[in-house]
């Protein structure tokens, strides 16, 4: 176990996926104290909140403040135990602690990370409470969980974000800007696996996916889907300002998605019907099935801490897709996932209560 100063693309996914950590600081006497934190990192700084949890002192007398202020070593470990022995995983930091007061440089954009993985801390005033920051001097890890890329999609088995299934269908929201971080290998396999599950008629599975990461790819596709809409827009009539505020919103939003999934229809291994109405029906559930493993794929994404959003555009351009990707003519470009994290709370739209969804209850 070699200590680096800085974490690796492996202990990064780790560190993400967990939700807690134990924060271990010393006194003035040298006594140590550990205790559990809800943590955020942004790659190369960890940030821990004093936050509204019911404490028996006020945060600027907790233990861990007092300490800090005495000796700013800390150590922080983050753990993952599970009785099948493979799937353990730590990763230990040892570094310098700082408070970050309430507008300090970094407090604002702890606080986004924070209330990015715990959907908790979005009602709470924090704004006007110190964050701990803590810069790692070296770093460590152990475990199956870590052992490389291609165990890596082990890891991604606990939520990132910690709620049950309504709230994280609840929460889950169409984001349209993300911000300039890599998604994980392993995150991208884990939505796929989710995808993998869905109902399909007959179980044929009539979905296909692909997947994009590179700035070459989305920027072939940015470019034919966007030379495809320009001519459906101009033969619309549309104003070419208009034209070509669309476009280049649309090429922006392809080209700065992390990664895009890219969810295709396939009908090739659907029974064949003589008549034209079962033949459609065959195909309208082919799509109902891929709406499904679309979803488990969005709520995947967002349980392990990513957002994604959805594009109908490849459903209006099939061949260019095809043709921009390389795709087999059997595969029908349906809809394109941009997956990352996001960088603007979109607009909510209001939804139906539930009354005006049910039309018949006896
Ligand atoms: C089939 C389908 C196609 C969609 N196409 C687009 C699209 O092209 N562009 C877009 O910004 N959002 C698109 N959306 C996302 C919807 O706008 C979004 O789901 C809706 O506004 C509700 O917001 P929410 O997902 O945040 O709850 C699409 C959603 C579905 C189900």
């Amino acid at each position: 176990m070699a200590a680096r100063a800085s974490l690796t693309e492996s202990e990064q996914a780790f560190v993400l996926a967990q939700r807690a950590a134990r924060l271990a600081t010393v006194n003035v006497s040298g006594q140590p104290s550990v205790v559990p934190v809800c943590y955020a990192c942004d790659g190369s700084r960890f940030y821990t909140p004093l936050d509204e949890k019911p404490k028996r002192v006020a945060p600027a007398d907790l233990r861990r403040v007092r300490d800090i202020a005495a000796n700013t070593a800390v150590s922080l470990v983050i753990d993952r135990y599970d009785d099948d022995w493979s799937r353990l995983g730590f990763v230990q930091v040892r570094g310098q602690a700082e408070l970050l007061a309430p507008g300090a440089p970094g407090h604002a954009e702890a606080l986004r990370l924070l209330r990015e993985r715990y959907v908790q801390y979005r009602t709470m005033a924090l704004e006007e409470l110190p964050v701990i920051a803590i810069t790692p001097e070296s770093v460590v890890s152990w475990g199956p969980a870590l052992a490389g890329n291609e165990d890596a999609a082990s890891i991604w088995t606990q939520p990132g974000r910690g709620l049950d299934f309504v709230p994280l269908a609840q929460h889950r929201r169409s984001v349209r800007a993300f911000q300039d971080r890599p998604v994980p290998r392993a995150a991208l396999e884990t939505m796929l696996e989710a995808a993998r599950w869905a109902p399909s008629p007959h179980g044929r599975q009539p979905w296909r996916f692909a997947v994009l990461t590179t700035t070459v790819a989305k920027a072939r596709l940015a470019e034919a889907m966007g030379a495809d809409w320009q001519s459906t827009l101009e033969m619309d009539g549309q104003p070419p300002n208009i034209i070509a505020t669309r476009l280049a919103k649309s090429h922006e939003r392809i080209r700065t998605a992390p990664a895009l999934i890219l969810a295709c229809l396939y009908l090739e291994d659907l029974d064949r019907y003589p008549d034209a109405a079962r033949q459609r029906a065959e195909e309208v559930m082919a799509i109902q099935s891929l709406g499904a493993a679309i979803q488990n794929m969005l709520l995947a994404a967002y349980s392990l801490g990513l957002d994604t959003g959805w594009m109908c555009a490849p459903l209006f351009s099939p061949a260019t897709v095809r043709a921009a990707l390389d795709l087999n003519a059997t595969l029908l470009p349906h809809a394109l996932i941009p997956v990352g994290y996001m960088a603007r709370e979109p607009r909510r739209r209001p939804h139906r209560p539930i009354d005006e969804l049910v039309v018949r209850w006896e």
